[in-house]
């Protein structure tokens, strides 16, 4: 059976992750679990970028070797893994060899076949920059921008690879694949790019200027051009399983869209005879405090720290629900802050709390049999129907951010039924109907909080896996069953209190 493969863009290993890269993790990381929960077989792949100009320059600025800075780098981004909770199956590195083989292979089939030829390449080149130019890169008044340094005009013998006999067939498969790129506002884009006559796309770099690349099978003179090289890591993955290909969902932010993902990596697909990847799904950048996220300014945030600070699932959940997939958005510690107090610690946490203390104050510590079943009951029932059918709805269409708004909108009806039916003043009473009354909120406050956390799992695993614990029961069944409203709950010895989102202490 093909498994349903998920990759992530692969960072560049020249410097340390940041939110940006967090955020696409666990964005890809929530799609994975949904469908694993859903009931596919997933294969989640991430990785890092670790070839090319910029990490040749970091490496040297360190005074190390690229291969050892690049060690230290896949390091820390493997460290962002595992502090998020990222399910990922595989981690690709472009330096290892199962990577540089796909790499070579590929090259070599594309030349023989004659896809990929030699020629002069005249232009601009910056000396300080060990960059090409481009006409756009000018100032306005046509002089070049003092960052470049020297500019000269040279020749350079470079090998091209043919994009431009796969334009057409490119908008055709754009046109007949809605789902190709999602969301689907984003296919006009990569249209009007094309729209253009594409230029054939330069894949080669001399080695006297470039050394950390993977040499051309064909010329040893020369390295492969970096963006050639990264996108092959999400074939090269799973080129040895057979149950992968071809990629279901590749995540992306919107920058490299245009023109890698959508226009060089289905075309070196295409002309390489390997399907195309079945959709791009592409998401909007993070500001932090209204700019742009940047080290040297400080407007950054390191999200390993930040996620073992506040927890990692604090964190998944408000990237979760503050983007709405394919938009920008901005994150502020003020904002993440009111969203932690507000709806985690005392939306979420309130109902735990108040669940493992009534079961514990008058009930012995063991969840109660529901009893009655009257108007306040069978709202919050009615209610739970409505949020679970939506909130899969919504996952399907990437719609995270309103399914999580949903499904906290369930917990605060949770608590406004256990201030309805309010168990502290009933077990003051003596009356039968009364205790009936406050059996039945027990039971019903531990059945709609094992809901809410089941419906929780794809973004908050951790939490999930938690309360489960904190209610003395287990996850059994399919997803779907487990997100039925019954009475698994009963019987359950419950723990002691347990604060899940506790108060910062920073704020
Ligand atoms: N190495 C290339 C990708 C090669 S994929 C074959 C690259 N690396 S990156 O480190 O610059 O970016 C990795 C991913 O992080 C990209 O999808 C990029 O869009 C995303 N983000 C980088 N900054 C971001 C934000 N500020 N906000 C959200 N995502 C951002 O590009």
């Amino acid at each position: 059976m093909k498994k349903f493969f998920i990759t992530t863009a692969i960072d560049y290993a020249n410097g340390s992750p940041h939110l940006g890269h967090a955020y696409e993790k666990v964005l890809s990381d929530v799609v994975a679990r949904f469908r694993r929960l859903m009931g596919d077989e997933v294969w989640f792949l991430t990785g890092v970028d670790e070839h090319g100009q910029k990490v040749q320059q970091s490496a040297r600025a360190k005074g190390v070797e690229p291969q050892e800075f690049v060690d230290g780098i896949a390091g820390l981004f493997r460290e962002l893994c595992t502090t998020l909770e990222i399910s990922n199956d595989d981690f690709i590195r472009t330096t290892e060899e199962r990577h540089k083989r796909v790499v070579r292979d590929t090259l070599q089939r594309l030349y023989d076949k004659g896809e990929i030829y030699k020629a002069e390449y005249k232009g601009y080149y910056s000396t300080r920059q060990e960059q090409f130019l481009q006409e756009k890169d000018r100032s306005p008044d046509g002089s070049w921008p003092d960052i470049f340094g020297e500019v000269v005009e040279i020749t350079e013998a470079n090998y091209f690879f043919k994009l431009r006999a796969y334009q057409d067939w490119l908008v055709e498969h754009i046109r007949s694949n809605e789902n190709f790129i999602l969301p689907r506002y984003r296919a006009k884009q990569v249209l009007e790019f094309l729209s253009e006559p594409l230029n054939d796309l330069c894949i080669s770099r001399p080695k006297e200027r470039l050394e950390w690349g993977i040499p051309l099978p064909f010329d040893a003179d020369f390295v492969t051009y970096v963006w050639f090289d990264a996108l092959l890591n999400y074939y090269s993955a799973v080129a040895e399983r057979g149950d992968a290909w071809p990629a279901d969902y590749h995540v992306i932010g919107k920058d490299i869209l245009v023109p890698p993902h959508a226009v060089y990596w289905p075309i070196m697909l295409k002309a390489a005879g390997i399907e195309p990847p079945r959709s791009l799904l592409v998401h909007g950048w993070w500001s932090i405090n209204g700019a742009r996220m940047s080290k040297s300014t400080g407007n950054f945030v390191d999200p390993i720290p930040f996620a073992t600070q506040y927890g990692p699932d604090a964190l998944r959940y408000f990237l979760i629900r503050e983007m709405s997939v394919g938009q920008d958005s901005d994150f502020s510690l003020q904002q993440f802050l009111a969203r932690y107090n507000a709806e985690l610690a005392n939306n979420l946490g309130n109902l735990v709390n108040r669940t493992l203390n009534m079961t514990n104050r008058f009930s012995g510590g063991v969840v109660p049999e529901r009893v009655v079943d009257e108007e306040p009951e069978h709202e919050l029932r009615g209610l739970w129907e409505k949020t679970r059918v939506e909130a899969i709805r919504l996952a399907e269409e990437f719609q995270f951010h309103i399914a999580l708004e949903r499904t906290f909108a369930f917990v605060t009806a949770t608590n406004a039924y256990i201030e309805k039916r309010a168990p502290w003043k009933l077990g003051k009473s003596t009356d039968a109907r009364d205790a009936a009354l406050l059996r039945t909120s027990i039971a019903t406050m531990a059945e709609a909080l094992r809901l809410g956390v089941t419906l929780l799992a794809p973004v908050m695993p951790g939490t999930h896996a938690r309360v489960l614990a904190l209610l003395g029961v287990e996850a059994t069944g399919t997803w779907r069953e487990q997100l039925e409203w019954g009475s698994s709950v009963t019987g359950a010895s419950v723990g002691q209190t347990a604060i899940l989102f506790p108060k910062p202490t920073s704020a």
